[in-house]
């Protein structure tokens, strides 16, 4: 039987528009509009195009959306000052400073400086650690997302055998941590795993975030599985993930399509997680 393909341009619609309707109720009866500033550091191409894509997003929502751009040569004070006004700003609920940010300042010190309270991207050590104890928090929003798209393609985790492929402290790692959350018994693969196939091959659920282009082949999946491909690449054959589609898909339950699959989730998270940021001010 051929895979479900998980639509999540679709999920993601569906979730921005509950959030449009929840944000309708939060400013008819609280007054508060829930607000999303997003620091941009010099001119990276991709980095544009996401900054512009969370604006947009923030529009269509009604949000009110702060954008600073500021040049490649900002001192790393002066970007601390930045996200120190944004912090003391009450019409601000969610700071996201884009990464990467240049190599003259430390990243670290940077996200560190977020109010824990505004860290709608999760990446506040903070708001990591609640991950790990799980304490209610902003999850980071590529996992988040991650979480969702199998929930709403009707994945059974209860119990569930998931393998993540890859430890980054943006989606391997906070991935496995929800899954575990989830009641799946966890396994993270990465680059020194041995025999990767076999482990991959037990996997009731599947979250590949290795950033290698197709990686995984269908010889990997389980019969039956749930893939949730996270990479995404430009070939000379276009855009492919970290699974190789067609093979897996021939073996899955259900598998998200790249592009389409995982990218388009990762905004709808961030939209969600400002307005918890503002509905947590506002009450
Ligand atoms: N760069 C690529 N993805 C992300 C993200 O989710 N958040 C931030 N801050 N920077 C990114």
């Amino acid at each position: 039987m051929a895979a479900e393909v998980i639509d999540g341009k679709q999920i993601s619609a569906d979730i921005r528009a509950e959030v449009a309707e929840e944000t309708k109720k939060l400013i008819a009866g609280k007054g508060v509009t829930p607000g999303l500033a997003v620091v941009l550091v010099g001119e990276d191409p991709a980095s544009q195009v996401y900054v512009n894509n969370k604006e947009k997003a923030c529009q269509e929502i009604g949000f009110n959306s702060f954008k600073h751009v500021l040049p490649a040569d900002t001192s790393e004070d002066d970007l601390m000052k930045l996200v120190d006004e944004l912090n003391g700003r009450d019409d601000v609920h969610g700071i996201l400073v884009q990464l990467p940010l240049p190599d003259h300042i430390n990243e670290e010190r940077v996200l560190l400086n977020i109010d824990p309270d505004k860290d709608v991207d999760g990446f506040h050590p903070m708001s990591v650690g609640k991950l790990v104890v799980g304490a209610e928090t902003f999850v980071a929003c590529t996992p988040a997302g991650v979480i969702e798209l199998l929930k709403r393609s009707g994945a059974e985790l209860e119990g569930a055998n998931a393998v993540v492929v890859g430890r980054s402290n943006i989606v391997g790692k906070p991935a496995a941590l929800l899954l575990l959350s989830e009641n799946c018994t966890v396994t993270v693969c990465h680059s020194r795993t041995k025999d990767l196939g076999a482990v991959t091959r037990a996997a009731d659920v599947l979250v590949v975030a290795v950033g290698v282009p197709e990686m995984i082949k269908g010889d990997m999946v389980k019969e039956g599985a749930t893939v949730i491909d996270v990479g995404i690449h430009r070939t000379d054959d276009g855009l492919v993930g970290d699974v190789a589609y067609e093979e897996a898909a021939a073996k899955a339950r259900a598998i998200t399509p790249v592009p389409g699959g995982v990218g388009p989730m990762t905004i709808a998270m961030l939209m969600r997680n400002t307005l918890e940021a503002a509905r947590r001010k506002a009450s």
